[in-house]
């Protein structure tokens, strides 16, 4: 299935006019939506295959793409991965479990996690899946159990090049200090004497951040851990026997626009400058993988969630809807550091103009007054039962949701818009559902 995409047909986001022709054709369908349905989540599921494919072409054939599952660890997700023929970066051993129920094969599967347990570090041995350790003790806990059982894994390690942070602190990972990984700066010596230690250890892993990471802030902390693993690789030469470090872990971390008007880097862009700067990843010495998750998947969904209520003041309106911090967490804890464009549709979900005298606040169903998903926003007249269209809601949304006030998850439909078929790929979850979460 690996049809050619070109970079230019790799589309940078969904626009509001396809967002109300979908939601127009998916009220139609007899049975998709009911009345329960308060707020919809829509998968364009064409949009993270094309990502896909283009990734496949832009790098070495032998890459793995391992796509991370904690941006979206819908099934049917991982089915469209999988079918292509990518891996999954897993950071926990119930992701590691969805990747397996999945089917993929555990040379396509990256266990990263920073605290997995002895009894996790067997499992995913046994398995045979690519593991990033994340710290010294866990090199040691790995060398004991591969003294005591086969396993066919590789590993790698987790280096912080300590290259500092991006403009959002809590999604970037290569600060001076980092729970993450074992920081370069500090450790360069030992690091070097565990390469030279443990013959099994034969890979890097870095990974700089999640959004917020411009792209000369990502080369400059692979390049460092590059500079390392070339000398890893002299002294490796000196050593009789002694083979060469052949895995190289990017991570992932390609920022995405969550501005309708922003012009966010390409994955072309960010290729040619790895290209360029980074030449050594590309000259058939190492087994490259990547760990891209949002750049798949943030802007190929959004939510169509209803107004329940809108409260008229003298000066602002606020639209009361369904999805709030259970949905949008990020954005409502954490609002200076995130985004998502609104688009108001009718009922019947045709895009409504105009403009009201008032703007508006938008918030969640939830009981807290930060239960707010924006403010200051101009949004032509609203009435109960239009439809707000909350953009790019396609990565660590659903993944991220929270439980406070059991709110059920909302249902979540597939479609494709070449052919206008919709699936529904996950039900609205039930009372008993919920119930048994707290049973
Ligand atoms: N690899 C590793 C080791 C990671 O920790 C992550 C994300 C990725 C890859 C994927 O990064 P991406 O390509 O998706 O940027 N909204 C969440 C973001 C946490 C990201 C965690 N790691 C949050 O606000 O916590």
């Amino acid at each position: 299935m690996n049809k050619p995409v070109k970079d230019h047909s790799i589309k940078a986001r969904l626009s509001e006019a396809e967002m109300c022709k979908t939601l127009s054709i998916a009220l139609k369908q007899d049975g998709l939506i009911s009345g329960e349905d308060t707020a919809v989540i829509f998968y364009d599921l064409s949009f993270p295959e094309d990502r896909i494919l283009g990734l496949k072409n832009l790098f070495p054939p032998s890459t793995l793409h391992a796509i991370a599952v904690k941006a979206n660890p819908l099934p049917a997700a991982l089915n469209i991965v999988k079918e292509l023929g990518a891996g999954v970066e897993v950071a926990s051993l119930p992701e590691l479990y969805l990747a397996e129920k999945a089917g993929f094969a555990p040379e396509n599967i990256v266990f990263d996690s920073p605290c997995k347990t002895r009894h996790e570090i067997e499992y995913a041995l046994k398995l045979g899946v690519y593991i990033n350790a994340d710290s010294f003790d866990e090199l040691d806990r790995i060398d004991d159990l591969l003294k005591i059982l086969k396993s066919g894994s590789s590993v790698g390690l987790r280096i912080n090049p300590q290259v500092g942070t991006g403009t959002i602190v809590s999604t970037s990972v290569a600060d001076t200090i980092s729970k993450f990984g074992v920081p370069l700066d500090d450790n360069h010596d030992k690091l070097m004497e565990y390469y030279l230690k443990y013959s099994w250890l034969k890979g890097v892993h870095v990974h700089i951040g999640s959004q917020g990471c411009e792209v000369h802030l990502m080369l400059k902390g692979i390049k460092k851990a590059l500079n390392f693993t070339r000398e890893v690789n002299q002294e490796l030469k000196k050593m009789p026997g002694g083979k060469p470090v052949d895995t190289f872990d990017i991570g992932g971390g390609l920022p995405v626009s969550y501005d309708p008007s922003g012009d966010p880097i390409t994955m072309e862009a960010y290729h040619k400058l790895l290209l360029k700067d980074c030449s050594e990843l590309f000259n058939g010495q190492f087994r490259l993988i990547t760990e891209f998750g949002r750049y798949i998947y943030a802007n190929s969904a959004w939510v169509a969630s209803k107004i329940e209520y809108v409260k008229r003041e003298r000066t602002y309106n606020i639209a009361m809807t369904h999805v709030g911090a259970d949905l949008f967490l990020r954005k409502c804890y954490n609002p200076g550091d995130w985004h998502h464009h609104i688009s108001l549709a009718g009922k019947d979900g045709e895009l409504k103009r105009g403009k009201d005298k008032n703007k508006y606040i938008v918030a969640g169903p939830l009981c807290f007054a930060g239960d707010v998903i924006a403010k200051d926003l101009e949004l032509p007249v609203a009435a109960e039962g239009d439809f707000l269209l909350i953009h790019d809601a396609g990565a660590y949304t659903l993944s991220m949701w929270s439980r406070y006030n059991s709110r059920q998850i909302p249902k979540v439909i597939g479609y494709r818009p070449g052919t206008m078929t919709f699936e529904v790929i996950k039900e609205r979850e039930s009372k008993d559902d919920l119930y048994e979460f707290w049973t």
